[in-house]
């Protein structure tokens, strides 16, 4: 079957890749046309483990290509995947004007019946709004699918190829037997395929993203308990990790959650529980445990160093908002960087594959090593910002020759504070003594 993915970025790409690998005809558009253009020549605009090399496979089987033109992308093509971008205010406004535009053109571009499939984070009743626009701008008959996305940046082809469920939303049984065919071959372990209606599709991603942070703010908020008590928070999260009613995952303490979707998704929450007049102070609470976090963090690197701050070079291990990917959109990195230059640092980062677009953000204002050790010449101070597995056995010797001053403010818990102690460093963590 030919389908079309409208929207090239790090879901469509992974979208439209992932079905070519299983034998789907995928044609990929974009109205970006530098993106197109490099995806031509089979590299990949965006970092993402395991991606290039399928790009390139199904490319060279003609399986998979890629276009500005919508037209070309849509024509003969049973399905559309709708892949632009839905962001939201910090108030939870979301901005469905990108969907709703590219869903007019391609009403306007339809020459017979489409399903639409939408993989777009949208809230509730987004469905019944393109079925109305596409009713308005074509006579050609459609079906709209909701399908919310789970993959992770960073881990998010072997998401694709082997998700815990997956999502439909839609009432035409006809339709789901398509989406059914499209999805077994990825769900050979057993995984669930759930069908529900349009409205409970929608939902249920924010309601897994509301979940995922919840989880991430309580753990931060012990972590802020366990440390005057004298409890270490890296052995309370392994105990209670364990509890099989709880799981280990996302449970890690830290300087918060970014990216583009948890932050959107609770504040998108909080905006529809206020539009509804339904009490929302659990999500409120959640997403302020989070935004203080980065705060707290940047005011003790800077309570440390006290007025000389302005003299002092600061070096920053990791700058995307998680590791394995390239993606800085929300990470605290940014804050962290922005706090530092503003207090008159000289900030230096070295990242193992967002320098690019850490670049293209801050141009002159920061240094951009090119080796992690590098990035530590001189410098009065390691941040860690990034759980990089580079980052997790240095050589602390080194670290200390080449460093004017043994300090480490560590915003993962990568390492062990008595080990540090051992190497003659200040090292200050997440809910554990600092040393
Ligand atoms: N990034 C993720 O890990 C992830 C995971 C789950 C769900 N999602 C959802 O997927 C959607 C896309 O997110 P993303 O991270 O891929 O965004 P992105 O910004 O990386 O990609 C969006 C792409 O759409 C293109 N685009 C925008 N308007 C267009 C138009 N009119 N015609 C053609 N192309 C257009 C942009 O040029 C861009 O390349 C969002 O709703 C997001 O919430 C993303």
């Amino acid at each position: 079957m030919k389908i079309a993915i409208i929207g090239t970025g790090y879901q469509g790409l992974v979208t439209g890749t992932c079905f070519a690998e299983n034998g789907h005809r995928v044609v990929c558009m974009d109205r970006d046309a530098d993106r197109i253009a490099l995806l031509k020549r089979g590299i990949p605009p965006i970092h993402e483990p395991g991606l290039e090399e399928l790009i390139i496979r199904n490319m060279e089987e003609e399986r998979l290509s890629f276009t500005p033109d919508l037209g070309d992308a849509i024509r003969d093509s049973l399905m559309i995947f709708l892949c632009v971008g839905t962001p939201a205010d910090e108030a939870g406004n979301t901005d469905l004007s990108g969907i709703f535009e590219v869903s007019r053109h391609i009403a306007e571009a339809m020459d017979g019946y489409r399903i639409i499939v939408n993989k777009c984070t949208c809230p509730p009743g987004t469905a019944e709004q393109l079925e109305e626009i596409f009713h308005t701008h074509t006579g050609h008959p459609v079906d709209v699918v909701v399908n919310p996305d789970f993959m992770k940046e960073g881990s998010a082809v072997d998401d694709f190829l082997r998700p815990d469920r997956v999502l439909i939303g839609c009432r035409e049984i006809r339709v789901n037997e398509i989406m059914k065919e499209m999805y077994g071959p990825f769900l050979r372990t057993g995984k669930p395929l759930l069908v529900m209606s349009p409205r409970s599709a929608e939902m249920a991603k924010y309601a897994t993203n509301v979940m995922l942070a919840t989880r991430i703010s309580v753990m931060n908020q012990l972590a802020d308990v366990c440390e005057p008590c004298g409890a270490d928070i890296s052995e309370v999260r392994e105990a209670v990790g364990a509890d099989g009613r709880i799981g280990p995952t996302f449970l890690f303490p830290g300087i918060g959650f970014g990216g583009s979707g948890l932050p959107r998704d609770l504040a998108v929450c909080e905006r529809l529980a206020a539009e509804h007049q339904v009490p929302h102070d659990l999500l409120s609470a959640v997403r302020a445990v989070n935004e203080g976090r980065r705060a707290r963090f940047l005011r003790q690197i800077l309570d440390y160093y006290g007025d000389s701050i302005c003299e002092k070079k600061i070096a920053l291990w990791g700058a995307s908002f998680k590791a394995r990917t390239d993606d800085i959109r929300g990470a605290p990195a940014l804050f962290i960087i922005d706090g530092l230059c503003q207090a008159g640092a000289a900030v230096t980062v070295y990242d193992p594959v967002a320098a690019g677009k850490l670049a293209d953000r801050y141009g002159d204002a920061i240094t951009i090593a090119a080796k992690y050790y590098g990035a530590l010449e001189g410098a009065d101070g390691l941040v860690i910002v990034t759980e990089w597995n580079e980052f997790r056995r240095p050589d602390y010797a080194r670290m200390g020759e080449v460093m004017r001053e043994k300090v480490i403010f560590d915003g993962r818990n990568l390492y062990t504070p008595a080990i540090m102690e051992a190497n003659g460093f200040r090292y200050f963590s997440i809910g554990r003594k600092p040393v």
